[in-house]
């Protein structure tokens, strides 16, 4: 059920019947911030069973001021003053703005009893993932976080001694250890479209490039690789040496231009890894679970390198979600309302911004991004860190669309 068809007065929405069967279904979706404002927390949501709880708090919103999140959509339909939020509003981290599902919710409860537990034994994940991506076991390593895999990627290549050529600006997360492990990094600039520079990258690997790293969709620039270009790229360059494709925000795009790689590694494609992550659209983050798939040798040595291992909470967690679809649809038809409410806005003031194939936005503020961080950050909103070279551009993550009204308004006040 779409924000639009949610009935306009409190009355109206407790004979919603439609609306009930939702709220029963995803539990917070249309109470978005009431969670945020610690009144209602989903530890009582979980417990006290969600359509009787949410029966229970529709009926107690005529005493008025329950549910602020629903004073945001009210105020935002009758084009009121959207009131300054009493916390800050976390639109840095590409973090999901609703946490984790009911049913992973649920499961990190009941995991809690096994918090003494280590989870080499039984970790249901890999045949999970090996089932829902159809890719044999062996070609899978799981990490503490995709970051985890990231930062291994940069290890091999560094162990190999010599280079590794990246996109830039992109995730810095396996340069970075790269670099740290005495590996040069060659950046490519991205080209004038802003769009990751595959030739100019090719012409940039030298003799001891050990490893290619691809962001797809990039961060902080959400946009794409064409799929046909980065196939053959990929074939091309992984002759020789190790392509890393960072697919984080896949679940994100909506583009005929797209195509994840993975039934490269399927089908048995050498020196490729493709990392994805339940940080995003599971709203997994501070669980720390991702995912390699690479050809069973590289996986092993992947495995062999690796310094972490998941929590257990964490993989029961991602168990009881990759097997939701509900809440991802959820997620991700959220994220879209919050991405059209941020680009109809730019649209119609003229300021540029990059088409977002991920859950959120890359916008030319014109004007330093530190000086933009600070402002924003006096309205409780908390906005993306400079990415150099686009000092003058914010990278924004969709928070709820309420939410998102408000940063409009706050821009608008702002700079408008
Ligand atoms: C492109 C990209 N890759 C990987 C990560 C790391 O995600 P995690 O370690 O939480 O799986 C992020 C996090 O923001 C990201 O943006």
């Amino acid at each position: 059920m779409s924000r639009r068809s949610v009935p306009a007065t409190i009355s109206g929405l407790v004979d919603h019947v439609d609306y009930m069967v939702d709220l029963n279904r995803i539990a917070t979706s249309e109470l978005e911030d009431g969670f945020m404002s610690g009144r209602v927390s989903r530890r009582q949501l979980l417990l006290g069973g969600s359509a009787l709880f949410a029966a229970n708090a529709l009926q107690s919103i005529p005493g008025g001021g329950f549910l602020p999140g629903l004073e945001l959509m009210r105020s935002a339909h009758a084009q009121d003053a959207i009131p300054k939020p009493d916390h800050i509003i976390r639109m840095s981290s590409n973090e999901n703005p609703w946490g984790p599902s009911r049913v992973a919710l649920r499961a990190i409860y009941n995991a809690i009893d096994e918090a003494n537990l280590y989870s080499f034994y039984g970790n249901p994940l890999p045949e999970l993932i090996s089932r829902q991506q159809n890719i044999d076991r062996d070609h899978i390593s799981l990490g503490a976080g995709s970051a985890e895999l990231l930062k291994v990627g940069g290890l091999l290549a560094g162990m190999r001694g010599g280079s590794i050529v990246i996109p830039h600006p992109t995730f810095e997360d396996l340069p970075d250890y790269a670099e740290a492990n005495g590996t040069e990094v060659i950046r490519v600039p991205v080209d004038g479209d802003m769009k990751t520079d595959l030739e100019a990258m090719a012409s940039a690997i030298r003799a001891d490039t050990r490893l290619v790293y691809l962001c797809n969709p990039n961060n902080p620039i959400p946009n794409v690789i064409e799929k046909n270009a980065l196939r053959d790229f990929i074939v091309e360059i992984a002759r020789d040496r190790m392509v890393f494709l960072d697919e984080a925000y896949h679940e994100f795009v909506d583009n005929p231009d797209y195509s994840t790689m993975m039934d490269l590694v399927r089908n048995g494609q050498r020196n490729l890894i493709i990392t994805r992550t339940a940080s995003k659209i599971h709203g997994l983050a501070g669980l720390r679970v991702g995912f390699a798939f690479s050809h069973p040798e590289l996986a092993r040595e992947i495995t062999d390198r690796q310094t972490g291992l998941q929590n257990i909470v964490g993989i029961r967690a991602a168990e009881a979600s990759y097997q939701d679809e509900e809440h991802s649809n959820f997620v991700l038809r959220t994220a879209r309302e919050s991405l059209d409410i941020v680009e109809s806005y730019l649209r119609s003031a003229g300021i540029k911004f990059i088409e977002s194939n991920a859950n959120f936005s890359f916008i030319e503020t014109g004007h330093p991004i530190e000086e933009v961080q600070a402002r924003f950050l006096e309205e409780n909103i908390q906005v993306g860190r400079p990415f150099p070279p686009f000092t003058n551009w914010m990278r924004l993550s969709m928070a709820k669309p309420g939410e998102m009204r408000y940063f409009v308004q706050t821009y608008k006040t702002l700079y408008g």
